[in-house]
């Protein structure tokens, strides 16, 4: 319902700089999540967008309205957004009830449309037999709950979460991100999510901002970020990879590490470079074009989890059970790589792996 723009944006604490020149759209009525490690400033720019923190440079707009920026401020209760924060906040003294219909008794709301409005969020939220309790007779994880409950019953034209599932357990939390995502849609909320969890991250995203050091790596739907990831800190922060040293040459990448084995590149880098390679990617094949020793393998029910040695390389496997579990470890074996990536080499690859937090 708003389309957030951030222009330029700098948040420094002193001396450090929290958030580094960040400027980016978010469409009206699309699911944005920020995704990087600890640290790498993603509720520093949640807190700026809702008001809570002023950036010490830049501007943000909603819609083609500045409320940050120059001399103007907007306040947070100005901005109409709701916001969850990462050590969520619930009234101690209302009931859970009470808590979710708070933000609708503010809009003077007739009291039978806010009893159904907040009560249908208690269902979302898997909390319709808690509503009479107090926050404190609860767990975290429902507290949790309650807050999102909160924060989707007053239909704010942005909402702003920061890490609102991490208390959850991996069923709920699944759950969850799906009845987030189909209220998102169905009432057209702009969202902007904030998360360390890819998984989570792909799942709801319509796009994924990728942070390290307060400074944006790439923005892109899921598909982008995993497929073409624009440098090798990305490759690894999404998904599994493995970085092999290569020499590009003639349609040909020669792997040092891997006794000079080749693979087929079409590509258009030549020299140094890091070849980059998501385990689900490789596969085992009687005519395979590497050739290598099953060094170690990890049953773990749909999948195998596999190390081979190749050369000086030990190189991850994860396939599916079917092909895997009647080899033995020590047994020779060969692979073909299905899909990998390329990066140049600028020597910069252990400093960009290296978090910082
Ligand atoms: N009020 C503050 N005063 C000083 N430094 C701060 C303040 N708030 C944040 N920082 C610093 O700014 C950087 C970014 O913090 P931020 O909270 O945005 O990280 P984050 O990405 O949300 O991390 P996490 O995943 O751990 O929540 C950190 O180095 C943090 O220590
Ligand atoms: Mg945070």
């Amino acid at each position: 319902m708003v389309a957030v723009k951030l222009k330029n944006i700098v948040k420094a604490f002193e001396e450090v700089v929290a958030v580094n020149d960040f400027s980016e759209e978010i469409h009206d009525g699309e699911f944005v999540t920020l995704l990087g490690p600890s640290g790498c400033g993603k509720t520093t720019i949640l807190r700026m967008v809702a008001g809570f923190e002023k950036p010490t440079s830049g501007e943000i707009y909603f819609d083609d309205q500045l409320i940050s920026g120059g001399k103007t401020f907007l306040p947070p209760e100005k901005r109409g957004i709701s916001m969850v924060f990462q050590n969520y906040a619930v009234w101690p003294h209302m009931t859970v009830f009470d808590n979710v219909a708070y933000p609708l008794t503010i809009h003077r709301i007739p009291k039978d449309e806010l009893k159904t409005k907040a009560e249908h969020a208690l269902k979302l939220m898997h909390l319709e037999n808690y509503a009479d309790r107090l926050p404190g007779q609860m767990s975290g994880g429902q507290q949790q709950r309650v807050a999102l409950a909160g924060a989707l019953v007053a239909e704010p034209k942005l909402l702003l979460l920061d890490e609102p599932l991490s208390n959850l357990d991996a069923k709920l939390r699944e759950s969850m991100r799906f009845e987030i995502k189909r209220l998102q849609k169905e009432l057209g909320i702009t969202v902007i999510y904030v998360t360390h969890d890819q998984t989570e991250a792909m799942a709801m995203s319509d796009r994924i901002f990728v942070m390290n050091r307060g400074i944006l790596q790439q923005a892109g739907t899921p598909a982008e970020i995993y497929n073409s990831p624009v440098n090798p800190f990305v490759a690894d922060f999404l998904g599994k990879v493995d970085f092999f040293k290569g020499e590009a040459e003639n349609g040909r990448i020669v792997l040092p590490e891997m006794g000079s084995q080749t693979l087929a590149y079409t590509g258009d880098k030549t020299g140094h470079v890091y070849v980059a390679i998501r385990p689900e990617n490789i596969k085992l094949a009687e005519d395979g074009i590497l050739s290598g020793t099953l060094e170690q393998q990890y049953y773990l029910g749909d999948v195998d989890d596999c190390r081979i040695r190749i050369g000086d390389a030990l190189v991850r496997v994860i396939t599916d059970g079917y092909a895997w579990h009647t080899l033995q470890e020590g047994q020779s074996v060969r692979l073909n790589v299905r899909e990998f990536i390329v990066f140049e080499d600028d020597g910069s690859l252990e400093e960009m792996l290296r978090i910082k937090t």
